[in-house]
């Protein structure tokens, strides 16, 4: 069985002090009212800010279902990049994942398939788990281009690895029009795609990896609508950004598997 993830993304939200406060709240409410899965069947991920990450590896060490991630990592390793991180870095505070590729970063830092596939070297390199994005504008929607438009996105940043490597990659498809605008995917949109990607992973490196790869939805997902979504057979979680940063909702969403 492929593993259930309910990841946060909080963006450039929260200073360090609102960031502990949320994290808390969070992990008071999973000790007082646990997940029925264990941590081997769902995971549940904080993307925090850089500066959140070295607490927030503090402060969930003892929680095994819980992991922290980055939101973004330097595509180079090291070296004159003021203002990078760097995937070692991320991985120096004991974070064990880091997102890659969201529309965001496509979009106002032209993060381009050639940078993410080196962003995605880079990070398995340093041991982290991408959780790799995709997902179309509603223009490519509307022209019916969506599928292969993901494929390309999947197809130029991962398929170069090899199965070993891309074994670890966590994907999380995100439509573009349903980011931050209260406009979901229906779950026969988002299990449509999934089983795109789920069919287009079989084809490149076979049945067994393609049945535990994660595909994530991500999109205006709520307490309202995540278990739907989340029972659909090819969705294996969410990526939540807005409904993450509040802690009764998203322990709701944890608990909707
Ligand atoms: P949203 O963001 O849940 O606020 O739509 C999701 C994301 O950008 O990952």
């Amino acid at each position: 069985m492929r593993i259930k993830i309910a990841a946060g993304n909080w963006k450039m939200n929260t200073t360090l002090e609102e960031g502990r406060r949320l994290i808390n709240a969070i992990t008071e409410g999973l000790l007082n009212n646990p997940s029925p899965l264990s941590p081997n069947e769902l995971q549940v991920v904080f993307g925090v800010p850089f500066i959140t990450l070295e607490s927030a590896v503090d402060m969930t060490k003892e929680h095994k279902q819980i992991k922290i991630a980055a939101q973004n990592c330097c595509s180079e390793e090291k070296g004159a990049f003021t203002g990078e991180v760097s995937a070692a870095m991320i991985r120096s505070t004991g974070a064990q994942c880091v997102i890659i590729g969201h529309s965001e970063r496509r979009e106002y830092f032209n993060e381009s398939h050639a940078m993410l596939a080196k962003k995605v070297d880079v990070a398995l390199k340093n041991n982290l788990i991408p959780i790799f994005c995709c997902g179309e504008k509603l223009e490519i929607r509307h022209k019916n281009d969506h599928f292969d438009l993901v494929k390309k996105q999947i197809e130029e940043s991962l398929f170069h690895l090899n199965p070993d490597l891309f074994a670890h990659v966590v994907i999380a498809y995100e439509p573009v029009w349903a980011i931050g605008t209260g406009v979901t995917a229906t779950p026969q949109q988002a299990q449509e795609m999934h089983n795109v990607i789920r069919n287009f992973i079989n084809k490149r490196y076979g049945n067994s990896i393609s049945n535990s790869t994660t595909i994530l939805y991500g999109g205006s997902v709520n307490a309202g609508n995540a278990g739907e979504l989340f029972s659909q057979p090819d969705v294996d979680g969410g990526l939540i950004g807005g409904a993450s940063l509040k802690a009764d909702e998203f322990l709701k969403i944890i608990h909707s598997f």
